[in-house]
């Protein structure tokens, strides 16, 4: 019995160590698709159509270039290890949403751009490790809420671009850690100025007007009025709890909890691949127990081949003697 198992695991080893080989190019000079300059440890794949993100981006990668692909969804671990990423660009792509934790380990990042994707809503506390942040961008998404605290840890962020989604309002204090904010793009919402929780965002706009940018270019949905200028009247309304999504009428929406679940189960076709040949991590080959399961998924798919093989020719078999 050791043979033909010894064997099966070797023809998997085998395998995955060929399609890890295939997976590292990532750089056109070894015939990848990347644009790679190890001078400046600058990886620019923008353009290229890509389904999902390459692997084996080096760790000490600087600069990653990302924007116009089809990218619909990112794996939790996409970036995990690129800690002295510092410019990360994942504009114009089709992502819907985040994974939770996905920026977690780019503590070195200063640049973050998630413009013009499809992004409904953002993980908890998906920004908080990136403590030197100074530039991010969400604008022309389809944000209907910004979670609590979700700035909370961006002391260091300059520019913040809002702009373009479906936001009704903001939590209190959402800016208030924002110490070194000078351009914030609010505009382009449809900031409901008929609840009272729009004061907190008129309140700051009122405070920080002149010493930060463009603020004051946030109107309210009905009427033209800009949420500076609302009275206490206007904003008479107990809207929806802060909590819950903001006066969203429609009860379709789906729980953030499930978008994110939603997020794991969806892979491209050569993960699931991998995921069959028990191949998860780029780098490293299977350990003994998923060579086992692999060998047991090999097994169990030549079993039912055989099996089908079988029920045909007892098909025809049969077909033939009638
Ligand atoms: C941040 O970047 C610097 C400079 O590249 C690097 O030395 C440092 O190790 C990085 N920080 C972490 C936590 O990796
Ligand atoms: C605005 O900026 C000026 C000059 O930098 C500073 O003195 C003032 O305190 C700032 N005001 C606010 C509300 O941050
Ligand atoms: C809203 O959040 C606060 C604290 O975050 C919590 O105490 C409160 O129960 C929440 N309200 C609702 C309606 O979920």
């Amino acid at each position: 019995m050791m043979g033909p198992v010894l064997a099966a695991c070797l023809l998997i080893i085998l395998s995955t160590a060929w399609i890890s080989q295939a997976n590292e190019a990532l750089c056109k000079k070894d015939g990848g698709v990347c644009s790679c300059n190890n001078n400046k440890n600058s990886v620019d794949c923008s353009s290229k159509r890509l389904t999902a993100i390459p692997s084996n981006i080096p760790v000490d990668t600087d600069r990653l270039v990302l924007q116009g692909n089809k990218l619909s969804s990112l794996p939790g671990m996409a970036f995990h290890g690129l800690t002295k990423l510092r410019q990360l660009y994942l504009s114009n792509n089709q992502l819907q949403a985040l994974p939770i934790g996905v920026f977690d380990q780019l503590v070195n990042l200063t640049d973050l751009r998630l413009n013009r994707n499809q992004l409904t809503s953002l993980p908890p506390r998906v920004f908080d490790s990136l403590t030197k942040l100074t530039y991010l961008s969400l604008y022309n998404n389809q944000l209907k809420r910004v979670p609590e605290g979700a700035f909370d840890k961006l002391t260091e962020l300059k520019t913040l671009k809002l702009d373009n989604n479906q936001l009704r309002s903001v939590p209190k204090e959402a800016f208030d850690n924002l110490q070194n904010i000078k351009d914030l793009r609010l505009e382009e919402n449809p900031w409901d100025c008929s609840c009272r929780d729009i004061l907190y965002l008129r309140n700051w706009i009122r405070e920080k007007q002149g010493n930060v940018s463009n603020i004051e270019a946030a109107e309210c949905a009905v009427g033209n009025k800009a949420v500076l200028d609302i009275t206490e009247k206007d904003a008479a309304s107990d809207c929806v709890s802060p909590n819950t999504t903001t006066a969203i009428p429609t009860s379709t929406t789906t729980p953030a909890s499930v978008i994110y679940d939603d997020i794991h189960e969806i892979k491209v076709p050569q993960e699931n691949f991998q995921k069959f040949l028990g191949y998860q991590e780029p780098d490293h080959l299977p350990t003994q127990p998923q060579c086992l399961m692999s060998i047991s998924g090999y097994l169990g798919l030549m079993m039912s081949l055989m099996l089908t093989s079988a029920a045909i020719l007892y098909v025809f078999h049969f077909l033939k003697k009638a």
